[in-house]
């Protein structure tokens, strides 16, 4: 029956107690999107980091970030070669067709930034004839520009935001669309002469840690770590340390 299936499932996973024998957590990251995770003297630094080393706390093992680039990510989860993504990653239903989630970490939303001057602010701006946006490819940033219509041909796709934010300054795009903190940390470290659209987010989403599908005794022990981590204040100090309001 229904409420035997997941006892079940979860008796023939051995995801939790391999990574318990191994004694290692790996997680796949794209360590160019501050203040989640990017590269300082390196290694792996950012918020993302610093849970995954709670997470690693709470499960008794160790913890190693591999760093990546993007659109490597989900495939590292999927071939086995890391356990997890925490990578900023956005929980969608496109993606949870594929693949595993932890509970919600992170309230994040996307947001355009523009060059200081200019008033673009929302996705229908970027619809008329000649407007362009960047993006980091196969990113929420660019699902979010094509559910609003933008054509193909004037959605700039870069392996990074960074790559896209540098777009924007060179005048090849109109905009570059991303997660709140990252466009905002970005532009507060190298790109004075950008700006975010006030207003806040277009759109708020929900981030998790990305996990096999089937992986259900990780996912189980780590969304009780989560709550640990929240309920005894780490998450908070985690938070203000790297999240600058
Ligand atoms: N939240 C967005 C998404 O899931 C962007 C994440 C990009 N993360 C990164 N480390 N580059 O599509």
């Amino acid at each position: 029956t229904l409420c035997l299936a997941l006892p079940t499932l979860a008796r023939n996973d051995d995801s939790l107690a391999r990574v318990k024998a191994r004694g290692v957590l790996k997680l796949a990251t794209d360590a160019t999107y501050p203040p989640f995770e990017y590269m300082e003297n390196g290694k792996v630094v950012g918020f993302d980091a610093e849970l995954a080393a709670e997470l690693g706390r709470e499960l008794g093992v160790q913890v190693e970030l591999v760093s990546m680039e993007w659109s490597g990510v989900f495939a590292a989860v999927e071939t086995q070669k890391c356990d997890l993504v925490i990578s900023g990653v956005t929980i969608t239903a496109e993606r949870k067709k594929g693949n595993g989630f932890t509970r919600p970490y992170f309230l994040s939303g996307q947001v355009i930034a523009r060059k200081k001057g200019t008033s673009f602010a929302k996705p229908s701006d970027i619809l008329p004839e000649g407007r362009t946006a960047a993006v980091q490819q196969e990113t929420t940033g660019q699902f979010a520009m094509e559910k609003a219509g933008v054509p193909k041909e004037r959605l700039h796709r870069f392996d990074t935001l960074q790559d896209g934010l540098m777009d924007v300054k060179n005048g090849k795009s109109d905009v570059a669309v991303g997660d709140e903190p990252a466009l905002a940390e970005i532009i507060r470290k190298g790109y004075p002469e950008l700006e975010l659209a006030p207003g806040g987010p277009f759109v708020e989403e929900n981030l998790g840690i990305v996990a096999k599908k089937d992986a259900l005794t990780l996912l189980a022990a780590l969304n009780l770590a989560l709550e640990r981590i929240v309920v005894d204040g780490r998450y908070a100090r985690i938070y203000e340390k790297w999240m600058h309001k």
